[in-house]
């Protein structure tokens, strides 16, 4: 990074004089000057080492970089103040906790200098204020948020982005908009909250008693409300719109808590309120970019545990809560996907405790027991979630709507909503066939014999689901095996599954009986630790726990044949489900052609299997895997241009790829919001001969929590990063 040779710092205090010092640490900057409302505060600053300098606004002429770092509500002002003395070159970013208003003052007042404005926000605070708490390290292992425009100079942000990470913390960016609602959401309405109970509580008659009584949780409110009053006032005008959106969400919660307490339904209440909070998380999550950034080298080496199966929890949660009695399940994935089905089914009236590291426990409600419910059932990312309970809903008697993100609005759901449709029941979809989906349910459902037109898992199982309530018996009948956990998990509830060659056969109308589950490592989580120890020299990786039912072991197959080096110890049956740890040790791959049977079976796989492919000997083809162009993203055309990205020759076709092995570069290729893809190309960065930038990674978290970490324990060399 390009030292800086002057920075000028406006508002020397906690975050000003800590960033001075930071930088300086970093030896990023050559001389730092301090300009501030208060000559005494700045000479302070001087005398205690934190700047070189202290002078007035017209310092900043000549400065390469401007740090203002005084409250939002000065903003304004001091824009006006220094901008006419700006360089053709100063760059000027913020430090303030709100960004649309700042952004409109230095549209304002920077004129042509405003393309050099690069707004952000530390994420970093101490329990005292003021230049004298200042610190070198207060940024470490911090977040940092920029919220660059369209119109802003990028030479600019990736200097103020360098400079950060420089400082030792970790850079995010967002919109501004995305900004002020995230921290609305997450910091001013809690900021709010406690100064409006701690000012109701104080100024209520008998409150010196009151206070004396206040337990610890009381405290952590009366913490909140001892913040400086006078910065929080300005940053809650600043953030007005998105703050007043939060109160009124959050007098919504309010209510309906009050109304489910004063109605004596406590766990409704209980329910509400967390329901409310987990649909917040994705969202936050969602705002910031995520990248990782892999540097190439090493290898896996150790004992990896991997979360538990994503599909198996999902249908944990379902039968068990359909089930009469409690469900308990231990190994559940907490992930997002698998608690978009949690709280689904929270809606429609079921307790379920957890998670708890891994434990879950679920009060079935019985066949007939689920509630309409009273918003629209929010599936986030999970295809899983949406089809499947889809099936279950078709057969109750109530309507119910169901939605996801943008990949998920995007998949078709004809392929459930025909069947369904035969069987009774009526499924409104947007244009397309695609979700938003209307479910008009109908408790007198049809059984019916149907072909499956394509090796579906999810169809089959939500045919599965509906064929439970329908009056006959159901014959589903796949044109090859697909994953059959659903099938496995009913006959552990005690309900009689029946297959005949290709067909599975159930009868409507009995009961399920509350069963406990253990549920497995899943081995579309290991299949990227299978891929990455294949193909890093020196690799020697067990993967704990994993699940190896035969339908989901393809990727051991298609790795073998490449020439992998697996061996599979320790197999047992837990739940009805095989287990086993498998060895992993580097080897030779070499390019195959893979056998079409095998597709189904290792659906999920195929991404770690491209990278495979890449890094093998030779040319490999796949066909007949249509099916990868509507999963979380078209995963043939997303993988193959991130290959070409990384300079392997791939040619995608409608149904598959062919893959030239070769020498995988380094370079930033794009997600697309695809877990998998982003976990395969982390992996790629291994034998890379430069680093590797995967964007558009936050969706890892639907189904591998923990990866960066895990990996990074293992030996991958990966970070979160900002692209
Ligand atoms: C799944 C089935 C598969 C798979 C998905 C999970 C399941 O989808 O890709 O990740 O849990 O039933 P399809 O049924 O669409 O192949």
């Amino acid at each position: 990074m390009a030292k800086i040779g002057k920075l000028v710092v406006v508002g020397v205090g906690l975050i000003g004089g800590s960033f001075a010092l930071a930088a300086r640490r970093a030896n990023a900057v050559a001389r730092v000057v301090g300009v501030g409302r208060s000559r005494a505060n700045v000479e302070r600053a001087r005398a205690l080492g934190v700047i070189d300098a202290a002078a007035a606004a017209d310092a900043v002429h000549g400065a390469d970089l401007v740090f203002l770092a005084m409250p939002v509500g000065q903003t304004a002002a001091v824009l006006a103040e220094i901008a006419p003395h700006l360089g053709a070159d100063t760059v000027v970013t913020d430090a303030g906790s709100t960004k649309s208003d700042v952004v409109a003052a230095a549209r304002a007042a920077l004129g042509a200098a405003f393309a050099r404005f690069v707004p952000g926000h530390p994420i970093a605070g101490a329990e005292h204020s003021g230049v004298a708490a200042a610190r070198a390290d207060l940024f470490d292992g911090k977040r940092t948020v920029l919220t660059p425009l369209a119109e802003t100079d990028a030479a600019a942000a990736a200097r103020v982005h360098a400079l950060w990470r420089a400082c030792g913390a970790e850079v995010r960016e967002m919109t501004p908009e995305a900004h002020d609602r995230v921290f609305a959401a997450v910091s001013h309405l809690p900021h709010v909250l406690a100064y409006a109970l701690v000012h109701d509580i104080a100024t209520r008659a008998g409150a010196q008693e009151l206070f004396d009584y206040a337990a610890s949780g009381f405290r952590d409110f009366t913490r909140i409300a001892s913040s400086h009053p006078e910065m929080w006032r300005d940053i809650c005008i600043a953030n007005r719109a998105a703050l007043i959106d939060e109160l009124d969400r959050y007098g919504e919660v309010l209510r309906e808590v009050r109304a489910l307490l004063a109605a004596g339904d406590a766990a409704g209440a209980r329910a509400s309120v967390r329901r409310r909070a987990r649909r917040a998380q994705p969202l936050a999550r969602a705002a910031m970019t995520l990248a990782f950034a892999v540097q190439p080298g090493g290898a896996l080496r150790g004992c990896v545990r991997v979360p538990g199966d994503k599909s198996i929890s999902h249908r944990a949660i379902m039968l068990g809560s359909i089930a009469r009695g409690t469900t308990r399940i231990g190994g559940f994935l907490e992930g997002e996907d698998a608690l978009a089905t949690m709280n689904v089914f929270r809606a429609l009236g079921v307790a379920i405790d957890g998670p708890d590291r891994g434990r879950v426990t679920v009060h079935g409600v019985g066949m007939r027991g689920l509630r309409a419910p009273q918003q629209v059932l929010d599936c986030g990312n999970s295809g899983t979630s949406m089809r499947l309970i889809t099936g279950l809903l078709a057969a109750q008697p109530f309507d119910a709507e169901l939605d996801g993100d943008a990949s998920l609005r995007r998949r078709p759901m004809r392929r459930i909503a025909d069947p369904l449709a035969l069987m009774g029941a009526r499924i409104e979809t947007a244009t397309g066939g695609r979700p938003p989906l209307r479910i008009h349910g109908n408790p007198r459902l049809r059984a019916i014999d149907y072909a499956l037109p394509v090796a579906s898992a999810q169809v089959k199982s939500a045919l599965l689901l509906a064929a439970l309530y329908a009056n006959g018996t159901t014959r589903v009948t796949e044109p090859a095996p697909t994953r059959d956990h659903t099938e496995r998990m009913l006959a552990g509830f005690g309900y009689a599954v029946r297959r005949e060659g290709a067909t599975i056969e159930l009868t409507g109308g009995g009961e399920l009986r509350a069963a406990d589950i253990e549920v497995p490592a899943d081995i579309s989580s290991a299949a990227f630790f299978m891929v990455g120890a294949s193909i890093a020299e020196g690799s020697d990786v067990t993967l704990e726990h994993i699940g190896l039912n035969p339908t989901r072991a393809g990727v051991i197959e298609i790795l073998r044949l490449m020439g992998a080096d697996l061996a599979v110890a320790n197999e047992r049956a837990v739940g009805g489900e095989p287990v086993g740890d498998v060895r992993v040790r580097a080897a030779r791959l070499t390019g195959i052609e893979i056998p079409e049977r095998l597709v189904p079976l290792a659906i999920d796989e195929f991404p770690a299997l491209f990278v495979a492919a890449a890094c093998a000997r030779g040319r490999t083809v796949l066909r007949g895997a249509a099916e990868l162009r509507v999963k979380e993203s078209d995963r043939i055309q997303v993988m193959a241009d991130g290959l070409a990205l990384l300079g392997v020759r791939a040619a995608p076709a409608d149904d598959g790829i062919v893959i030239e092995g070769g020498a995988v570069g380094g370079g930033t290729v794009d997600a697309h919001g695809d877990h998998r893809i982003a976990m395969a190309f982390a992996m790629a960065g291994l034998v890379a001969g430069a680093p590797v930038t995967v964007r558009d990674c936050a969706n890892v978290a639907t189904s591998f929590p923990g990866f960066v970490a895990l990996a990074r324990t293992a030996g991958l060399r990966i970070a979160e990063a900002c692209p």
